[in-house]
């Protein structure tokens, strides 16, 4: 059998150090070695080879044939341009991996509308069931047409203090600061919104935004205020009038099966 070059040897010992390093230390006896101490045991080691290689002068010109072969012997060219082109390729790679950023957090591990709590409340007074409260402007609509837009138009008057921003002029998810966020502020005009849920839902998003999003709905990093802390009860009903009104879309009544 052929001796083995010393080279290959020592690329063996190398690699097997490096798995070792990785897998064993830091896998199965899973002591947390951050990759920057990986690789500076990994210097270690290749200073380590090359003293190791080097103290005799035999040795190290057997170390150094085969990279001498490589660069130069005319039977070898198939060997040499593979590695020209195999080495800028995974340096390539590497740097990609290392610069690519992945800001999109995984779609489907998260509830985007998660069920809100049994009971609605507004800072700390309990309202009713999520399931039966209704808005209670929501009457007028029939009883006393005039009343019902005088709440809408405070409606409109919140929003655009408050919302259009994120959720933009025309409610289209499309405000100034929108493109800053992840996940993006929702979009009203998306026909699986609003028609999708109960006014009280809505109440609940508006009054407790981001922070109070259960389990669930994380991981992700919502932008939405909590509403209960600058509005009143009646201004976070009345901005629901208003989406619901600008839109065209009704939200569900408490009839209407659950979602
Ligand atoms: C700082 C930006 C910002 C402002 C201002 C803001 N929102 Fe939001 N809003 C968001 C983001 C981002 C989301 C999407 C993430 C989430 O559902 O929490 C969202 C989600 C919502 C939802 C939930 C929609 C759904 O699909 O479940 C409602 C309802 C809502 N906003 C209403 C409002 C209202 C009403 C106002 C004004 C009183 C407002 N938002 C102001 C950023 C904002």
């Amino acid at each position: 059998m052929k001796r083995m070059p010393l080279f290959t040897k020592c690329l063996i010992l190398f690699v097997l150090l490096w798995l070792f390093l990785k897998f064993v230390i830091g896998g199965i006896i899973s002591v947390p070695l951050p990759s920057s101490l990986i690789a500076m045991y990994l210097w270690l080691i290749i200073l380590a080879i090359l003293v190791h290689v080097s103290v005799e002068d035999d040795r190290f010109r057997e170390f150094l044939r085969p990279i001498k072969e490589t660069l130069a012997d005319e039977s070898k060219k198939v060997r040499r341009t593979a590695l020209f082109v195999l080495i800028p390729l995974v340096m390539l790679g590497f740097t990609f991996s290392k610069v690519s950023t992945r800001a999109d957090p995984p779609a489907a591990l998260r509830t985007a509308h998660p069920a809100p709590p049994a009971d609605l409340t507004y800072r700390d007074k309990v309202i009713g069931t999520s399931q039966e409260v209704e808005n209670p402007f929501r009457h007028l609509e029939k009883d006393d047409a005039e009343a019902f837009r005088v709440h809408v138009e405070n409606g409109r008057r919140v929003y655009y203090q408050n919302c259009f921003f994120c959720h933009g002029d025309n409610l289209d998810g499309k405000g100034h600061f929108a493109h800053g966020f992840q996940p993006l502020p929702a979009n009203f005009q998306d026909p699986g919104i609003i028609p999708n849920f109960q006014e009280s839902f809505l109440f609940w998003r508006i009054s407790k935004g981001g922070p109070e999003l259960p389990p669930a709905a994380t991981p992700w990093d919502s932008a939405m205020p909590v509403w209960e802390n600058y509005l009143t009860e009646e201004e976070i009903w009345e901005v629901i009038l208003f989406l619901s009104e600008y839109t065209g879309y009704r939200p569900r009544t408490s009839g209407e099966g659950a979602h």
